[in-house]
């Protein structure tokens, strides 16, 4: 499976029986330095593909710091989307205090920054340290946090749809309420939206089960949708399209996994690059080069233009020449 359960199989297990039953009963798995290793911690919110890749990048480039299965212990912790299951895993991080916690998603990380001050922790997958509260400035965090961020290409992801449906004249934008991290990218497509001159219909969800109802309220009054980095909407996207798909509407998304997973497109960050940026980081950190305070926040690297043909067949949608380079999935 994962990759990363090669170091941290026993962990895990031990960590998933534990998971929702009690906040923090005695030490979590591994327990600092045991054995002199190093001990890493990940909290990440949920599984879908672009915090997987992320996760994965971190593991990968620890690893590429020479931090092998005999050098550092990994301690794997997915909240499968439930915040009090973040709560719980943030007390155990408390608990068995590691030498750094690595944080992927803006929930998870808010998390463990909340309840955490003296142990060091790298941010990945976060659309906004600054706005999320994670540290003072980007440039210099001041606090126990910082990482990489993952600010995607907003105003050009709109773009998609008014080259995909030209002559659009209604965007429907939907997001989960309660994620500072789409709350931001909301805002920035609404102003881009109105600098194009197409109205905004709008659909919030707080979550999973709202998803359908909510794309139902607006697929017959928008010309498409768009949809931000946004972790509750990401981990039910045939959901959302089974909708959008009836009623003939395309969507655009903010990250590659989402149009892998059935949106029209994306114009995305490499979410595996960025992990590792975030491993390199948590090596240094590890090695005593740095540490959070005073270590700048860093920008996703590259690009990626990606389209899913089936989905665009699905809609008898053509590709438009601007996208002809974009990579294709099916
Ligand atoms: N940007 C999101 C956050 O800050 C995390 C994220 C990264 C994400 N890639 C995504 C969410 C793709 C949904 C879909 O929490």
């Amino acid at each position: 499976m994962k990759q990363w359960m090669k170091y941290t199989a026993a962990a895990v297990l031990a960590a998933a029986a534990l998971a929702g039953l009690s906040g923090c009963g005695g030490s979590s798995a591994g327990g600092s330095a045991s054995g002199g290793k190093k001990h890493v911690a990940v909290i990440q919110i949920m599984q879908h593909g672009s915090l997987d890749a992320a996760n994965k990048g971190v593991i990968d480039q620890l690893e590429k710091r020479g931090y092998t299965a005999d050098k550092i212990e990994i301690d794997q912790q997915n909240a499968q989307g439930d915040q009090s299951n973040l709560k719980n895993i943030a007390s155990r991080f408390k608990h068995a205090q590691p030498d750094v916690i690595v944080a992927i998603s803006t929930p998870a990380a808010q998390t463990v920054a909340n309840e955490i001050h003296d142990i060091p922790i790298v941010g990945v997958a976060i659309t906004d340290f600054e706005t999320a509260k994670l540290v003072k400035s980007n440039e210099k965090p001041g606090t126990n946090v910082t990482g990489v961020n993952d600010r995607g290409p907003v105003e050009e992801q709109v773009d998609m749809g008014v080259k995909f449906v030209p002559g659009a004249k209604r965007m429907g934008l939907m997001y989960c309420a309660s994620e500072v991290n789409s709350e931001i990218q909301a805002g920035q497509a609404r102003k881009h939206a109105a600098d194009l001159g197409l109205e905004v219909v709008e659909a919030t969800v707080s979550n999973v089960n709202d998803i359908q109802q909510a794309a139902e309220s607006i697929a017959g009054e928008v010309d498409f949708i768009y949809v931000p980095t946004d972790n509750v909407i990401a981990s039910s996207i045939p959901t959302l399209v089974k909708v959008t798909d009836a009623a003939g509407i395309p969507v655009f998304v903010g990250a590659d996994s989402m149009a892998r997973d059935g949106a029209l497109g994306s114009i995305s960050v490499d979410f595996y690059k960025t992990g590792l940026q975030a491993g390199d980081m948590t090596a240094d950190i590890l090695e005593g080069k740095g540490k959070p305070e005073t270590m700048p926040v860093q920008d996703p690297a590259d690009l990626t233009v990606i389209i899913n043909k089936t989905n665009s067949a699905i809609l008898g949608i053509e590709i438009p020449e601007a996208y002809k380079d974009a990579v294709l999935v099916d």
